[in-house]
């Protein structure tokens, strides 16, 4: 069964979603660490933490973050003995990614403007593609997941983190009441941005997560794909690999 992809776009249902969410990330950029640490009550670092706990177990002598935003994973990543190449659509984001890597001075890790869905690299390019609360804002999210199995080496190891929903009571109504009514105030507020923060819950819900998700991840070529839901259910880590 073909799974069904939503496209939810920040600020207009015309015109280009790429375009738009370029827009908004630069114009939250400045913003973005601070209100991801406030909004997700500092959760957010345990869930990166388990992305390199992944991409530890398997080989990894070079890693594409894809949507790599301010640079988060591929920092943690940096401790690693890898190579690292983090991309994003918005150079704002990468501008203070750039800052905090030349601040640590961190050296394996190289950062680059460009486009999930048209990488600029050949078949076969790495051990590891992750991807840490991008892929829900791809315009093409099929495109997008057949570029990261194109990219990767065989046997290649792809990591996605990604929000999900919360099944169970009374953590879903809970979830649900922050989600559209606490976090788009926060957000609002603290970005200055009235369109990101109610784009973020509508985003999520509109996802294909779970096993709609992993149907996907099978239909674009990856095999043993698994899930793991993260407190609650309210994230999930996905894994899966290039045959
Ligand atoms: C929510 S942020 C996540 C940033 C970072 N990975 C993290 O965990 O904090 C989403 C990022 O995805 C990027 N993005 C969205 N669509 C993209 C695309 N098609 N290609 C590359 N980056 C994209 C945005 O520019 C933004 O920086």
């Amino acid at each position: 069964m073909k799974v069904e992809v939503q496209n939810i776009k920040p600020y207009s249902e015309e015109g280009s979603k790429k375009v738009q969410i370029e827009e908004m990330f630069d114009d939250i950029s400045k913003r973005y660490d601070f209100l991801n640490h406030f909004l997700s009550m500092g959760i957010d670092r345990g869930w990166r933490k388990k992305v390199i706990k992944e991409i530890k177990a398997v080989p990894h002598h070079n890693v594409l973050d894809i949507a790599t935003g301010t640079g988060d994973v591929a920092i943690a990543a940096s401790g690693l003995d890898t190579q690292i190449t983090g991309l994003d659509l918005s150079e704002k984001m990468l501008d203070v990614a750039r800052e905090k890597v030349s601040k640590r001075g961190i050296t394996n890790i190289e950062l680059i403007k460009g486009d999930s869905e048209n990488l600029p690299y050949e078949d076969g390019t790495f051990d590891v593609v992750t991807v840490s609360f991008g892929v829900r804002n791809f315009e093409d999210l099929r495109k997008g997941l057949t570029e990261m199995q194109r990219v990767l080496k065989p046997g290649g190891k792809l990591i996605i983190l990604e929000f999900s929903y919360p099944a169970k009571f009374p953590v879903k109504q809970l979830y649900h009441f922050y989600n559209s009514t606490l976090l788009p105030f926060f957000g609002k507020v603290i970005s200055g941005s009235s369109t990101a923060y109610t784009y973020l819950p509508e985003s999520v819900k509109a996802f294909p997560e779970g096993q709609n998700f992993l149907d996907l991840l099978g239909s674009c070529g990856f095999e043993n794909n698994g899930q793991k839901r993260l407190t609650f259910g309210i994230s999930s880590l996905y894994t899966a690999f290039k045959g």
